[in-house]
Parts: structure tokens; sequence; C-alpha cells
């Protein structure tokens, strides 16, 4: 069975509360619960952390390298800010998959820059919660290649 690291970044265990217009009720638990669902429906592994420290999303990182066969992350706010998640994201050599809840293109200018963007087999945004089930079937697909 292949096995999904998902990691979410900072301030994203608010959501359900946090600008609830731009990410919805659904509280994390809400979405993991409907990504193991998922996971399970597509026979799928999961391990799901949350930490809102750019250190530890490294160290998650670089754990999901050496325990998973693919990595979905959501860097939110640090998408925008962090070589160290880039770096981090290039040394690791499973595939990995940007999400964001928010189609950031249509939002302030500097959410449309992810330092990570060249270096992930794709990215899925602007689906609310439903960006994390979307993934869940990409990296099924690219590991069934
Ligand atoms: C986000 C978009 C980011 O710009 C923002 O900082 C977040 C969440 C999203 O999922 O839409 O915290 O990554």
């Amino acid at each position: 069975m292949h096995r999904i690291m998902v990691i979410h970044g900072p301030n994203l265990n608010l959501i359900g509360t946090r600008e609830p217009d731009i990410y919805g009720s659904q509280s994390l638990e809400d979405i993991n619960q409907a990504m193991r669902t998922e996971a399970r429906e597509l026979d799928l592994e999961v391990t799901i952390v949350q930490t809102n420290h750019e250190g530890e999303l490294v160290e998650e990182i670089q754990k999901a390298g050496k325990q998973a066969d693919a990595l979905i992350i959501n860097p939110a706010a640090y998408t925008h800010t962090s070589v160290a998640i880039l770096d981090a994201v290039k040394a690791i050599s499973i595939p990995a998959i940007e999400v964001h809840m928010s189609n950031v293109h249509a939002r302030e200018d500097f959410r449309h820059h992810s330092y990570i963007a060249g270096v992930v087999a794709g990215r899925i945004m602007g689906f609310g919660a439903e960006s994390y089930l979307l993934a869940l079937r990409a990296a099924k697909s690219i590991l069934s290649i």
C-alpha cells in the first residue's frame, strides 16, 4: 500500500473559524477525516500533520522523504516566503503535490508567487477542502504509473 504524508502549514489549525468566506466552515479535523475516508477508498495509507513552525515543516518534509511514497503539502503563508521549504522539497526524492484551499492567483499579489511551484509534481488550488481530496487522487495516479 502506498504511503502518503500530508502536511498542513501555519494557521490551518484554525480553519472553520478563520476567514470562513475564504476557507469555509469545515474544521481541519473534518477535512482530515474526509481525507482518511478518501484514502481508504483509494487504498492509500495516510499520515497527516499540522504545524505553525517553519523549522518543523522542514523536519516533517525530511521525514516524508524517508517514510512516504508521496507528499501532499499546503505550506500556507510559507508558500510565499520560504526558501527553506523549497530546499527541503528539493532534497527529497518522492513526488510532492502542492495544495491550497483558495485560488491564490485570485487574491493579493504577494500570494501569486510560490517558492515550491517549480519543484512539485503539480498544484491543486481553489476547491476548498476538496483540493485535498483531489490531491489524494493525484497522488494515487502518480504512484500507479
Ligand atoms: C493557503 C493560501 C495562502 O496564501 C495562505 O497564507 C494560507 C492558506 C490556502 O490553502 O489557500 O494560509 O495556502
